[in-house]
């Protein structure tokens, strides 16, 4: 929900006071859903993530099949998830720049190390972080995240914009997956047992964000290498 107060410094503690504190979900052994976590960290996370996407902007990659994916995508950190038709990987260097991927900002650390240990992972020490932009309509079809090296490390999914609905499903692609209405601050983190569930999100809906406008952007974190 949109923060319809002033933003002062007050009103903005007592959100995150009422909002964080007694938001906790538990959706599997190992996966949870912190309710607003991230809105104290908005501001910076926001300025932060338009210098990451002037320098590495979104763009639609190709799956190994051939589809371009409906979902804009950007990295930040040491190692960037991209895909083409040769497959997916993790890469150190935008392929459309042939630059290294943007550094990953201190407040996406920060808030990814938090959220982590939030959901019971301390230590967490993230070296990717996939940037994914969702315009109406968009979606993402139910996938592992399997690329990484190391799955004892956690995913951390920070939500900004427009709200989706998060399909949560299990080990195997069958498990009929639980939705979850994912708004502007919240964030999942999922691993130990629930580290290779199936997940994806259903189509976008159409709306306005009040800060950030006609599209739902997704942090993830991971520890990539
Ligand atoms: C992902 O699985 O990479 C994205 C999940 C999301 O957008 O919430
Ligand atoms: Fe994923």
């Amino acid at each position: 929900m949109p923060n319809e107060r002033g933003p002062t410094l007050t009103a903005d503690l007592f959100d995150a006071v009422r909002d964080v504190r007694p938001s906790r979900e538990a959706m599997a052994e190992g996966a949870v859903l912190l309710r607003s976590f991230a809105r104290p960290f908005e501001n910076e996370v926001i300025a932060a993530l338009r210098e990451v996407i002037a320098q590495a902007p979104f763009r639609r990659m190709v799956t190994p099949g051939g589809h371009q994916m409906s979902v804009a995508m950007t990295n930040c950190g040491s190692a960037g998830w991209v895909t083409d038709p040769s497959g997916y990987r993790y890469d150190g260097v935008d392929p459309n720049s042939g630059q290294p991927w943007p550094a990953m900002p201190a407040v996406f650390r920060q808030l990814a190390e938090q959220a982590a240990a939030a959901g019971g992972f301390a230590g967490f020490a993230p070296d990717a972080c996939l940037i994914n932009r969702y315009a109406p309509g968009a979606r993402m079809s139910l996938h592992q995240d399997k690329d990484e090296q190391d799955f004892a490390a956690p995913i951390v999914s920070v939500s900004l914009g427009l709200p989706a609905v998060f399909l949560f499903g299990g080990a195997k692609r069958a498990d009929k997956p639980a939705r979850y209405r994912l708004e502007h601050g919240d964030v999942v983190v999922w691993g130990g047992p629930s580290r290779l569930f199936f997940h994806g999100v259903a189509p976008l809906a159409d709306g306005e964000h009040a800060l950030m406008g006609r599209q739902r952007i997704n942090l993830t974190f991971r520890k990539a290498q």
